[in-house]
């Protein structure tokens, strides 16, 4: 028989807790990767909740297959991987996990930002090949980060984070947004300011906004041809923020110097020839991946679950207006 709970991958340890405690039972993906569409088309049938991840597309008919499911527990901040206004017409909750992530992804922005600026894992291949013969006055110059400008595509939790983050460096930032954020204007006496400027004069260009229809290819061809050729891209946003195929040719013809990137337009698959640069930085989207904050996130998703299993109305749910107590 099958539980009212599905899981569709491995989660953390402290979110299973959570299922069996509060509600008995669930059942959980066999396989370790993601699961075929076909798989999990059959795996959500007849479940009263799910808890998913950023790889699992919860599309219409995803949704119709999962006929008298409750709610869509996404174990992820972003939710574009849901058809939110799908659910919401066929009256099923999502959820997602803000704010635990918001550290970790932060740290990782910088952690790309740092490697990518001053070459570090371009350096660590050359020393572990065995390249390293003496210290030299050209090897591996980077670009200076203290006191240079810091651009911010979004201020929302993790951009504005990025931004008190970058005290420490005596940084200028600047930073794009439909909405002022007034702690980073106070805290690091952020700009608020047109993307165009933005790019014109930031030395670092970090993404932080969601995907969305309007933000798909947001940074394309045009954008990167008007940043400094010394300035450097980080994205941890989502993948399809950046015209990818036009990042290739700005990192391989020097329109701009390095990228570090840890989000994809297809992931797992990157675009040709990016792996190939030795100024692309490439994670594989781990930028909320430490102990701690994955155990957080499947405990939020967890919980979120157990409330709308127990007529709740879930806290973190991204489309209120199915709720209906
Ligand atoms: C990770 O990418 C997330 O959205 O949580």
């Amino acid at each position: 028989m099958s539980e009212k709970v599905f899981v569709t991958q491995k989660i953390p340890e402290a979110g299973l807790e959570i299922l069996r405690r509060e509600l008995g039972a669930y059942d959980i993906s066999p396989s370790d990767g993601v699961l075929t569409r076909d798989k999990i088309l059959a795996a959500v049938k007849g479940r009263e909740a799910v808890l998913c991840l950023l790889t699992d597309r919860i599309d219409a008919e995803l949704l119709d297959a999962a006929d008298g499911c409750r709610i869509f527990a996404n174990m992820a901040v972003g939710f574009d991987n849901i058809d939110v206004a799908a659910a919401t017409k066929r009256g099923v909750l999502a959820t997602n996990t803000p704010g635990v992530l918001t550290d970790a992804t932060s740290d990782f922005a910088w952690a790309l930002l740092f490697s990518a600026a001053r070459r570090i894992v371009e350096a660590d291949a050359y020393n572990r090949a065995g390249k390293f013969k003496h210290w030299g006055p050209l090897l591996f110059l980077g670009a200076d980060i203290t006191g240079r400008t810091l651009g911010l595509v979004g201020a929302g939790r993790i951009g504005a984070a990025v931004a008190l983050k970058s005290r420490g460096f005596g940084m200028k930032v600047l930073y794009a947004d439909d909405r002022p954020n007034a702690e980073i204007e106070r805290e690091v006496g952020a700009r608020r300011t047109d993307l165009a400027t933005l790019l014109a004069e930031s030395d670092f260009v970090s993404l932080h906004t969601p995907l969305l229809p309007e933000t798909r290819h947001f940074i394309g061809e045009k954008e990167l041809r008007s940043m400094k050729k010394t300035a450097v891209l980080v994205n941890t946003s989502r993948g399809p923020v950046i015209d990818e195929r036009a990042l290739v040719r700005a990192l391989r013809e020097g329109w701009i110097a390095a990228a570090g990137l840890d989000v994809y337009e297809d992931e797992p698959r990157m675009a040709a020839g990016l792996a190939d640069l030795p100024n692309a930085v490439l994670a594989p989207h781990i930028a909320s991946a430490t102990h701690w904050t994955r155990s957080r996130m499947a405990e939020m998703a967890a919980t979120s679950i157990v409330q709308a299993l127990q007529g709740r109305r879930p806290d973190n749910l991204v489309n209120p207006e199915a709720w209906r107590s």
